[in-house]
């Protein structure tokens, strides 16, 4: 990123630091945010204050997760010389924005936000019932208004925190903003994520346990391929199946050549090919994707400390932006850090004149 970049329009995202990532992260987000690195100046943001807001009672793994995650971002072809990646928590800013969006955001914007009912209905080995889970869209509207995103690339759960986000900005400006506007409204730009089904056929998620991850080796891949499960129509190999409802079909669908597609198709339907036959088909493609990654992936893993001092170098980077920001907001709301002295004062000064 160069200064001849300021004409492109800003990116944010980020994800929470939950470990490594699997394919469907990959799909659902990974892959636009390393084509959007030409077109936009991008930020990339490990979420580990986000990370903490459901799993505060051990924090012994933040650190390794929060690398974890980066170490996936850099195998999957994000670039520091393209893009700032950063730790959150390493933008203390986020913090102090934080603080000061939660003193004009109405709770009942928060209680209506969808994923926090949800994630309040399901996850119950945990206490959800905190300030900073309630918060948890706050901060998100900080770390994306904090760096003035225009653009912020999520999946559909995310669609409402971006919306949030919309409203605290119209709300500042209309608060403080007297010397016009100081936050711009983001857009979320939803990506465009093709279904990918997990190995029991659900969506992928950490949480089923039915995960590709994007570490694993050529032979868990091939294994894993061959207990996915497939169009049950489908029961004897002289069964004629439908790709359009397997899972094994869809995972063609995202990842194989036109050749192949075709070959799946014509076999599939006309019973000329087995399902192993078509899944190690499928794991071809995979291994295909997944193995420069792991490559790339190697050198940072023989040296972490690589992969630290990008994060370092990324958070250095944060840190500035984010600085002229809350300078901005200071400004805005009366409290910089500029000595002035209060009218009374200056009244005085003029009168001994
Ligand atoms: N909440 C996002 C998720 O769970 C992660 C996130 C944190 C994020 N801060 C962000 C996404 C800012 C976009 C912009 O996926
Ligand atoms: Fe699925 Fe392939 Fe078997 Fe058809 S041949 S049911 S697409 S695994």
């Amino acid at each position: 990123m160069t200064t001849s970049t300021n004409l492109r329009k800003r990116v944010l995202s980020g994800m929470r630091s939950t470990g490594k990532l699997h394919l469907g992260n990959y799909v659902g987000a990974l892959a636009n945010w390393v084509r959007m690195q030409d077109e936009y100046e991008c930020f990339f943001e490990v979420a580990d204050w986000h990370a903490l807001t459901t799993d505060y009672a051990d924090t012994s793994r933040v650190k390794e997760n929060s690398l974890e995650v980066a170490l996936d971002w850099l195998a999957a072809g994000l670039d520091p010389e393209k893009s700032v990646i950063f730790i959150q928590s390493h933008v203390p800013a986020h913090a102090e924005l934080h603080l000061l969006f939660s003193m004009i955001t109405p709770l009942g914007w928060l209680e209506r936000v969808p994923t926090y009912k949800e994630q309040r209905e399901n996850i119950k080995d945990k206490d959800l019932g905190t300030y900073g889970f309630l918060g948890y869209p706050v901060l998100q509207s900080a770390d994306i208004l904090i760096y003035k995103a225009n653009v912020v690339p999520v999946g559909e759960d995310q669609v409402a925190h971006v919306e949030l986000t919309r409203e605290i900005a119209r709300r500042f400006n209309s608060l403080y903003g007297q010397r016009g506007e100081v936050f711009p409204e983001p857009q979320s730009l939803l990506t465009p994520a093709p279904k990918l089904p997990g190995t029991d056929g659900r969506k992928m998620s950490k949480s089923y346990g039915n995960t590709i991850l994007l570490t694993d080796p050529e032979p868990l891949v091939r294994q894993k391929l061959k207990t996915m499960v497939t169009d049950p129509a489908r029961v004897r190999r002289s069964d004629p199946g439908n790709p359009d409802v397997c899972p094994v079909g869809d995972v063609h669908k995202i990842f194989s050549d036109r050749a192949t597609l075709d070959k799946v198709d014509e076999g599939c339907r006309s019973a000329g090919i087995g399902c192993i036959e078509c899944k190690s088909w499928a794991a071809n493609a995979l291994v295909q994707l997944l193995t420069p990654m792991q490559e790339r992936r190697k050198q940072f893993e023989e040296n972490p400390r690589l992969a630290w001092d990008i994060l370092e170098a990324g958070s250095q980077r944060a840190r500035a932006v984010a600085a002229k920001t809350i300078a901005e907001v200071r400004q805005a709301m009366g409290m910089s850090l500029d000595y002035e002295p209060p009218e009374s004062v200056a009244q005085g000064t003029d009168a001994a004149k």
